[in-house]
């Protein structure tokens, strides 16, 4: 059984060489192990969710009928999902360009990794995998708020692309596209991967990056070592951020409307050039994600 294990996939690497990024689930690749590593990944976050994840999460869970011992199917997880919000999961070979990504959200699908990490190192991330991407996100796109406010996201790119292509002078454009591009990543990173939520008195993560760390879902609550602030859109998007290890600074939302707000915030700070010039460091920003922008069909 060759498997479809991250990094490890002859499958996945056979789609990449050859440029498809869009892919089916071949589901009768996965190995026992891979089953394994999901269902040992599953049950031991069960009462970590119960405990920090926010109600609209637990709520997504329940509504997906995640099979908790075996790999979910993508087509049976779309069968729950679409009719609540009209979003999908939509099977990826890996790296989305970031237009192309973002795109894809506007149209409320959602790129979707389909490998399962090692079962030896079910805390070692090297890439995104299907336990971060299905059990971390998607049950948030059960909520219509959430749903919507992803959708914006892809509203945002669409008009950043306009804004960028407008643009005559090269070397201004690709500067200028660099810096959006940074703005909206930085500002994507600090909510739907690693945001916090108001519940009652107490926080609640929503992020998926944290949703999906055993470790980093008590760490990111519990953890005099965080810093955790009320969410300023200008901090966010001057603000670097490192992928390797716990994050140190994390942001916290009122509630999915108020994040909304915030991307349509975000869109007049664009429009008013606020987001032309922002400070640089992480993270970085590929040729590839450059000019999926620069050569967006608007
Ligand atoms: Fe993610």
């Amino acid at each position: 059984m060759e498997g479809l294990t991250t990094t490890k996939s002859p499958f996945i690497e056979k789609a990449q060489q050859s440029g498809e990024r869009f892919i089916h689930q071949p589901y009768e690749l996965y190995s026992e192990e891979n089953h394994q590593a999901w269902a040992n990944l599953y049950s031991r976050m069960q009462s970590k969710w119960q405990k920090y994840a926010n109600p609209k999460f637990l709520e997504g869970v329940s509504k997906l009928n995640l099979d908790p011992n075996r790999v979910p199917k993508i087509d049976e997880i779309n069968t729950f999902l679409s009719p609540l919000t009209g979003f999908a999961a939509k099977p990826v070979s890996g790296y989305i360009p970031a237009f192309t990504f973002f795109d894809c959200l506007r149209n409320r699908d959602f790129p979707t990794t389909i490998t399962v990490r090692d079962i030896s190192k079910l805390d070692y991330l090297p890439e995104p995998d299907m336990f971060h991407d299905v059990a971390g996100h998607v049950p948030m796109h059960t909520d219509k708020a959430f749903a919507d406010t992803l959708v914006r996201f892809g509203e945002f790119a669409l008009s950043a692309a306009l804004v960028i292509q407008e643009i005559k002078d090269k070397e201004v454009q690709i500067q200028r596209a660099k810096s959006v591009i940074k703005a909206l990543a930085r500002f994507f990173w600090f909510t739907v991967e690693f945001g916090l939520i108001r519940s009652g008195k107490e926080l609640r993560a929503y992020g998926s990056g944290l949703l999906s760390s055993y470790g980093e879902l008590t760490h990111c609550i519990e953890s005099p070592e965080v810093q955790r602030y009320p969410i300023q859109l200008e901090w966010t998007v001057n603000q670097y951020f490192e992928i390797d290890h716990y994050q140190p600074l994390l942001f916290i939302v009122d509630s999915f409307d108020h994040l909304f707000s915030l991307v349509n915030e975000l869109e007049v700070w664009l429009k008013d050039g606020r987001l032309n010039n922002v400070s640089p460091g992480e993270p970085f920003v590929s040729e590839d994600d450059i000019q999926s922008f620069l050569t967006a069909k608007l």
